[in-house]
Order: C-alpha cells, then sequence, then structure tokens
C-alpha cells in the first residue's frame, strides 16, 4: 500500500501532544507521543502554555523516533508534518522544525492536513480497507462524515454544526466534575452505568422528508446535561452526583453513540458503500466501537477502527498519510505556512 525503500521523518503538534515516528519501507517503525500533562489541572488547552511545551519537546522527541527507528537524520529521504487545523502557536513548532530539517538535509517537505492524517490512520496496521470508504472522523476538534472516494478524493457527508464529539465528551466531563480529556473517563464509568437512566437530545439532526441529515449538534446535549443538574437542590444534586454518575455518563455516552452510529448506518444504505472507517481521538470509545461493530454485523458492511493508540494523537498517521502524498507527487514548497482554520 506504501511506497517502499523510503525512510521518511512525520511530526505532528498541532494541539496538545508533541509526536513523532519514522515510517521505513512502508512500515511504521517508531511512534513517540509525549503528551503534555499541565493542562489537566484547567478543563482543556491552553494555548500558550502548549505552543512552550512543544517547544521543550520537539528535540527529545524527534531524537527518540530516531533512536526507536535506529535511524540517523542522514538516512532521512523526506519529512511529514501537520500543517492545520490546530492551534496557531502548536503548529509552528512543528512546521519550523520540520522546515528547518528539510532545508538542513535538502529533501522533501510534504504538509499534512491533521484530518487527512486521522482518516489515513487506517492504513497504519492491516487489515487496510479499500476506495471507496465512509469515514467518521470523530475528535477533540472535529465530527464529520466523509465518503473517501481515492486517494485524498473526499465528500463531506455532514459535519458538526458547533461542539465536536470529543468537545462534548470534554465539556460534559467538566460539568459532571471529571478530569480532562473527558472522553475516556466517562468512557469508563458508562462500563458500569444504566444507559436508559435518562433521555438526553440526540447529537444528530434529524433527516428532512426523505433526505437523509448527516449533520450534528453538540451543543444542545452538553447544555442538556447542565440544566438537568442545575435544576436540582443542593442536596439532590450531591445524592445524584453520589449515586448516578455512571448512569448519567452511560445515558449521555448512548445519546452520542446512537447519533453517530445512525449516521453511519444510513450513509451506507444511501451510498451502497460496504467499508467503513471511524478515527479520532473518540474513535477510542468503547461504546462507539462496540455499538458500531453490531451495526456492521447487522447491516453487513466492514469495520476499521485504528488501534487505541492511532485514534488520538500520533504521528504515524502524519507519516502514512505523508508517504501516500510522496508517492502522489504532492510535496510542499518551503514557504508552506501554518492553517489553523484548514478544513478537509
Ligand atoms: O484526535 P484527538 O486526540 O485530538 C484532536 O484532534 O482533537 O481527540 C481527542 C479527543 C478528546 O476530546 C478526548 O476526550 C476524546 O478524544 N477521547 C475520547 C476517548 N478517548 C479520547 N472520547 C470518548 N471516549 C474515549 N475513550
Ligand atoms: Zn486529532
Amino acid at each position: 500500500m506504501h511506497s517502499t525503500s523510503l525512510t521518511l521523518l512525520a511530526i505532528e503538534s498541532s494541539c496538545d501532544d508533541t509526536a513523532a515516528a519514522v515510517l521505513r519501507d512502508g512500515r511504521v517503525v517508531a511512534s513517540i507521543v509525549a503528551s503534555q500533562r499541565i493542562h489537566e489541572g484547567f478543563g482543556g488547552v491552553v494555548p500558550e502554555l502548549a505552543s512552550r511545551a512543544h517547544q521543550r519537546l520537539i528535540v527529545p522527541t524527534v531524537e527518540a523516533a530516531l533512536d526507536e527507528a535506529s535511524v540517523g537524520k542522514h538516512d532521512l529521504d523526506a519529512v511529514a508534518v501537520t500543517y492545520g487545523p490546530g492551534l496557531a502557536g502548536s503548529l509552528l513548532v512543528g512546521l519550523s522544525f520540520a522546515k528547518a530539517l528539510a532545508l538542513g538535509l535538502d529533501i522533501p517537505l510534504i504538509g499534512v492536513n491533521h484530518l487527512e492524517g486521522h482518516i489515513y490512520s487506517v492504513f497504519i496496521d492491516e487489515p487496510y480497507p479499500t476506495f471507496p470508504f465512509l469515514c467518521l472522523t470523530v475528535s477533540g476538534g472535529h465530527t464529520l462524515l466523509t465518503l473517501v472516494k481515492e486517494g485524498f478524493v473526499h465528500e463531506e457527508l455532514g459535519r458538526t454544526r458547533d461542539d465536536a464529539a470529543g468537545e462534548a465528551f470534554d465539556k460534559v466531563a467538566k460539568i459532571l466534575g471529571l478530569g480532562y480529556p473527558g472522553g475516556p473517563e466517562i468512557d469508563r464509568l458508562a462500563a458500569n452505568g444504566d444507559p436508559n437512566f435518562r433521555v438526553f437530545p440526540s447529537p444528530r439532526l434529524p433527516n428532512k422528508d426523505h433526505e437523509k441529515n448527516y449533520a450534528f449538534s453538540f451543543s444542545g446535549i452538553k447544555t442538556n446535561v447542565l440544566y438537568f443538574l442545575r435544576d436540582l437542590h443542593d442536596n439532590e444534586r450531591k445524592g445524584m452526583l453520589d449515586e448516578h454518575l455512571p448512569d448519567i455518563a452511560a445515558s449521555f455516552q448512548k445519546a452520542v453513540v446512537d447519533a453517530l452510529v445512525g449516521a453511519i448506518r444510513d450513509a451506507v444504505e444511501e451510498t451502497g458503500v460496504k467499508s467503513v472507517a471511524i478515527v479520532g481521538g473518540v474513535s477510542a470509545n468503547s461504546g462507539l466501537r462496540a455499538s458500531a461493530q453490531l451495526a456492521a454485523e447487522q447491516d453487513g458492511f466492514e469495520l476499521y477502527v485504528p488501534a487505541l493508540k492511532h485514534s488520538v494523537d500520533n504521528a504515524a498517521m502524519i507519516a502514512v498519510t505523508g508517504a501516500f502524498k510522496l508517492a502522489a507527487g504532492q510535496t510542499s514548497e518551503l514557504s508552506l505556512t501554518a492553517e489553523p482554520a484548514l478544513t478537509l
């Protein structure tokens, strides 16, 4: 699937993970992710802290990846880097580093769109999907359903109008007094909760007449959790959280998962495409994985979800996407700039 006899370094620094990976002869041979724990106490990523941490972590992270791959920088044939979307200051650290390396070593620079990186994360480990495939990208910053027709040719079926799915997990976790990032915490609690404890509003916008709607809105469900707790008396609220935290987590997760899997099922029916990928941080969710797998068995489609470490942000996905782009002759100029608001 990937081009061979090539040693490529990839760098990802779009948000709060400093990551580097090495791809050699078509395989990812090293992948290092230095997660920034400094944001935990803030309930979200603090952009200025993130860029400073990237500056501190970029050299040791790249060195660790090269060491793990037993590769020297003079063995590199190309360098791939995320240039957007993401936090401006964070993107700039990885991009400047990659440009300097490309210039110093006189090797091609390949700018990678972070969202394409997530989509192509299904090509890190076999089995790979064949084109065309449907891809649901669900992360902290994005929620979109795409028909991937062939390499780098996509048709968007729908996206969120406001918050991303991961953002909803993180914000609801904060309302429930849980830590950041909230997705894994809610996932863990939901495993022991009753998903039918409470019905939260669906984050999927309704189908109109005979037209399928693949648009989402996650701000309503977040507000609904907030108001549900706010409208209780103080002692009731305490009792509710003490006794029913796993049930609230499971009910919230069910509403999100049902909306996402419902959209996938409709898209499979409408397009007739029988390969489906779910990528991005929220694809690590065990409820989403289980429900999508069940739908795949019932509706007869193949499901592709990356390994957990490749669901959340990593540089292996940037390496694989970079190799595809290089093979397609899509290299970048050294004047490439960071594009914080880049979309697919
Ligand atoms: O893809 P990612 O690492 O970064 C972005 O590109 O945004 O996604 C991070 C998001 C966070 O919102 C986090 O809460 C969510 O993925 N997440 C999860 C789980 N693990 C990570 N959400 C639900 N369940 C999980 N197990
Ligand atoms: Zn991401």
